[in-house]
């Protein structure tokens, strides 16, 4: 019988599926691994439970603990999903900007959800991050999963992403195109897939608002490059501890422009979790391949 034990043992073994439109023209195939298909509906599935299991293990979650997280949703959908399984409460905060329906269905799947103000500096005590800084400190049994800092995060994704990738394309994948928020997914994918390949090319999407890529052009924080953004989940107003940039050759940053018919998104939307951003990364691609 092929019978899952819980709903954690469906996350990842995701499809990776060739993108025929949009590429049209370009001297590569283009292909999309849909981490949608997760049970929580992104990539941060992977993560999350891998940040719970190592906190278990090193005895920072204890039973009937609560897991405090700050969280654009996904990372909090993961968790709540590990929640339900493993008998924790959880709280997460986020910011204003997410959308109604991420805070929604985290209520639904039992997370307590604070919403915290995008507008404010990350040390700012109203920020998604002190919040549940202060909460971690407050509230007894509770362990602050903290994807930014927290190394289980790119472990994760050098765990999985990294050999799925490596095995679905049979070894063959030359480039690796990933957003970069916590830094996780493409640090630890790339971690692994250089170690299989030191030639693949690995190339992190930023958003302008983020100062990432000057940090990492430059190696200086340079907080005049940070504005509020629209985009979700991806981009940074400091370096999360889950870098290393040694494995990443290339930043480019995209706006926040929605300008889907023109870069024909049906097929990127498809492609794409309900809180993914389709950002215009083809020119850039053209350019760069050729
Ligand atoms: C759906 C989604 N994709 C990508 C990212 C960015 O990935 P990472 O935080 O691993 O850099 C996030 C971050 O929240 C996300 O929610």
């Amino acid at each position: 019988m092929d019978i899952k034990n819980n709903i954690l043992e469906t996350i990842g073994k995701t499809p990776l599926i060739r993108l025929n439109k949009i590429t049209a023209g370009l001297p590569c195939e283009v292909l999309a691994k849909v981490d949608y298909f997760n049970p929580g509906n992104s990539i941060k599935d992977r993560m999350a439970v891998k940040m719970v299991e190592v906190a278990e293990q090193e005895g920072k979650l204890k039973p009937g603990g609560t897991i405090i997280e700050c969280t654009s949703g996904n990372t909090g959908m993961g968790l709540a999903l590990a929640a339900i399984v493993k008998g924790y409460k959880c709280i997460f905060t986020t910011t204003d900007k997410q959308s109604k329906e991420k805070i929604d269905i985290l209520k639904a799947v039992g997370a307590e959800v604070i919403v915290c103000p995008t507008n404010v500096e990350p040390e700012d005590p109203r920020s998604y991050y002190s919040v549940a800084r202060r909460l971690a400190k407050e509230i007894p049994n509770s362990f602050h999963a903290n994807q930014y800092d927290n190394l289980a995060n790119r472990l994760a994704h050098y765990e999985s992403t990294g050999p799925e990738l490596w095995e679905q394309t049979e070894g063959k994948i030359t480039h690796l195109v990933c957003t970069a928020g916590t830094g996780g997914t493409i640090t630890g994918t790339a971690m692994f897939l250089k170690e299989k390949n030191p030639n693949i090319q690995v190339w992190a999407i930023d958003v302008y608002g983020s100062l990432l890529t000057k940090y990492f052009k430059t190696g200086t924080i340079d907080m005049n490059e940070v504005h509020p953004y629209i985009s979700e989940g991806f981009g940074e107003d400091f370096v999360p501890e889950n870098y290393n940039m040694s494995v990443i050759d290339h930043f480019e940053q995209v706006t926040d422009i929605k300008d889907h018919d023109k870069y024909n998104c049906k097929e990127i939307n498809y492609c794409n979790s309900y809180s993914d951003n389709p950002f215009p990364v083809r020119p850039n691609l053209h350019l760069k391949i050729k």
